[in-house]
């Protein structure tokens, strides 16, 4: 990739894992890049993804094959950043889809390995939330080795970099272990006040938006591009969950003050962490008009097509 030249783009890019983020990632940069001439991807997995008996497993490393995409065996945890280097300079983009994973350290271990490599370009596992608006030093330690990355990357001229901010992924607001939304007892637990927001996108529109902003052009360099599947408020989630499955909720508020003794009480509890950053309500949020899939008119899933398609037919189902 030529990098002076602002229409150049991303060829050969190796994609770092393939879960429940990298899958969507995968198939739409598998899809995306027949329309770029020359373009190919490849995807770093540990052997025991590879050869997992394990249906799911078999099922994604088919897929991944049928997309023909080239696996690349490596383990991000036991090798070193020279190790990693060397392969990362194999490609001009390389983009993270393991987080933490592979533990709190990857995240700078690989941006380490990225800028030694050499590489044109990265995309650092960021898919989340707006960290420099959140700050240092809040319930979620995690968030301040995000803070870590974006220093090193910000410190440097030699390697672009693009950070992709989705908000918290819109199945994760749903999750039982979450506690926010608790479909048996018909109840939404508000983290903060009911009034506070959080801004939601599903992995698949993750995986098409991020293909779209790999290849658009002129390049995106050096930029935090902000998507958004649907920004909303615990009080409309609940609005949302009752037009939905046409029942009633409860509303219920988790203070900030309540979710911070919480913690106090286990403080290693990763989703109390989640729960006591996400109730402060900073750098959780933002507009959906500006993001870039409004900007680009891409269509996305919002929270009441996201009750619908999934919650909705299994209520039915279920005859609940
Ligand atoms: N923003 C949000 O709301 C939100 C929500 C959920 C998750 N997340 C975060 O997003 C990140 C990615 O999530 P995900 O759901 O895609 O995770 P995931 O489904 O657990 O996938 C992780 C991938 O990384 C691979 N991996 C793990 N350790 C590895 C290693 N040492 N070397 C090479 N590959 C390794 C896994 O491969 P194997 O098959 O070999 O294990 C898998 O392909 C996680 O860190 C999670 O914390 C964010």
């Amino acid at each position: 990739m030529n990098q002076a030249d602002p229409n150049a783009n991303s060829k050969n890019i190796l994609v770092l894992g393939a879960g429940e983020l990298g899958m969507p990632v995968l198939r739409n940069l598998a899809r995306r890049a027949k329309t770029v001439a020359g373009a190919k991807i490849s995807v770093l997995l540990r052997n025991s993804a590879v050869e997992s008996s394990e249906p799911a497993k078999q099922q994604d490393i088919a897929e991944i094959r049928s997309l023909g995409i080239e696996i690349v065996l490596g383990d991000l945890v036991n090798s070193s950043i020279d190790e990693l280097a060397l392969v990362f300079a194999r490609y001009d983009t390389v983009i993270g889809c393991v987080g933490y994973a592979a533990g709190i350290n990857t995240p700078m271990k690989l941006a380490r390995a990225a800028l030694q490599s050499g590489i044109p370009r990265y995309f650092p596992w960021q898919f989340g939330v707006d960290f420099d608006v959140i700050g240092r030093g809040g319930p979620q330690d995690i968030f301040d080795a995000q803070l870590d990355v974006r220093e090193l990357l910000r410190s440097q001229n030699q390697m672009e970099w693009v950070i992709i901010s989705t908000g918290m992924f819109m199945s994760y607001l749903f999750e039982p272990e979450f506690g926010v939304v608790d479909l048996q007892k018909d109840v939404v637990h508000a983290l903060g006040s009911l009034d506070t927001a959080v801004t939601l996108t599903t992995p698949d529109d993750i995986g098409a938006l991020t293909a779209e902003v790999m290849f658009a052009q002129p390049r995106i360099r050096n930029e935090i591009v902000y998507l958004a599947g649907d920004t909303v408020t615990y009080g409309e989630v609940a609005d949302k969950l009752e037009a939905g499955l046409n029942r009633s909720f409860t509303r219920s508020i988790w203070t900030v003050q309540y979710l911070l003794d919480e913690l106090a009480r286990d403080s290693q509890n990763m989703m109390s962490k989640y729960r006591a950053a996400f109730a402060q309500g900073r750098g959780m949020a933002w507009d959906k008009s500006g993001t870039f899939n409004q900007i680009h008119g891409i269509p996305v899933t919002d929270v009441s097509s996201w009750i619908n398609a999934n919650l909705a037919s299994r209520s039915s189902n279920d005859g609940l």
